[in-house]
């Protein structure tokens, strides 16, 4: 796993992380990403291998949604290259983007369906964003072979309003799948569902996996999650990959972040700020009427 990350230092020049395109599917190369003044990436090199499963996991605000939305080139690297199939596509224009982004499936983070659209009209979408339809049985065919692949073929004429927190993240993921990508995108596809529907969505994302064959990267802070899907997790913290291998590998992890992470503690740095803020005052909380 960690091959692709030699770094090689020349005669004081500056360190160059060395990734060959033909080292992943998907490939980030020194990536840097600041807005303003404020780096969330700092020459991050990544290759992500074709037909696995790759999870990234770290603290909220550390900079996972800024990686993945790079990989479809939702955003354009401060300095770096990313590549896909060997082609480096993060300066390509948007023409040229919209085309490579068919081989892509994102379900983002919070699902974000269109609440106007029926779960239908929502599967459809992108389908028809990138192609005419003309033969619209055959579109309803595969409207409703993405929903039976997600268990929910009937409700193609519901609204997302009238469904469930964990049926509307199975359409976002039927959406996701509805052109057959070769790389799918997860960001939080469990966040907010309670651990048995949570764990539905495991189940799907490893049964789309089995199915479809295709490159899947996920977003999450959910170990459960990570665990079970993962062939490979990375760690993000402060800009930088920390920790990369399988589920093992991080358990197993030395590095004090990673524990506190994986384990759930509050480091001590937090702490410090959390006292920083002082004791708070009980009066703070009585009612009204109990106010001296
Ligand atoms: N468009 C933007 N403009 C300015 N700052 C941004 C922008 N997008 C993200 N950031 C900043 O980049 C940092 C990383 O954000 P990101 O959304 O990637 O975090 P995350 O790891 O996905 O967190 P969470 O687990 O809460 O989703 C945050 O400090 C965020 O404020
Ligand atoms: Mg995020």
């Amino acid at each position: 796993m960690q091959k692709a990350n030699k770094k090689v230092k020349k005669g004081g020049e500056k360190k160059v992380t060395q990734v060959r395109e033909n080292d992943g599917l998907l490939v980030l190369k020194n990536l840097t990403k600041k807005f303003a003044e404020h780096v969330v990436l700092d020459e991050v090199s990544l290759a992500i291998e074709k037909g696995k499963t790759t999870v990234v996991i770290g603290p909220s605000g550390c900079g996972k949604t800024v990686l993945i939305k790079h990989l479809i080139v939702l955003l354009r690297p401060s300095s770096g290259e990313v590549h896909f199939k060997g082609r480096r596509i993060d300066d390509l224009d948007v023409n040229e983007l919209n085309k490579i982004r068919t081989h892509y499936g994102f379900l983002f983070q919070g699902g974000a369906l269109f609440d106007s659209l029926s779960v239908a009209e929502n599967i459809m979408f992108p389908i028809r964003q990138h192609f005419k339809i003309t033969d619209w049985k055959e579109a309803e065919e595969v409207v409703k072979g993405k929903l039976a692949m997600v268990g929910l073929d009937g409700f193609q004429n519901y609204y997302p309003a009238n469904l469930s927190g964990g049926q509307r993240k199975r359409v976002a993921l039927a959406r996701a799948i509805a052109l057959n990508p070769e790389v799918i995108l997860y960001d939080e596809p469990t966040t907010g569902l309670d651990p048995i529907r949570a764990d539905t969505i495991n189940e799907l994302i490893l049964k789309l996996q089995k199915e479809l064959g295709e490159t899947t990267v996920v977003v999450t802070h959910d170990m459960t999650s990570a665990y079970k899907i993962a062939d490979r997790i990375i760690m993000l913290h402060k800009g930088k990959i920390i920790a990369d291998g399988d589920a093992k590998h991080i358990r197993n992890h030395p590095h004090p972040t990673v524990q506190q992470f994986i384990t759930g503690q509050v480091s001590e740095d937090d702490l410090a700020v959390l006292r920083m803020g002082g004791a708070i005052s009980q009066t703070q909380f009585l009612p009204r009427d109990f106010e001296e």
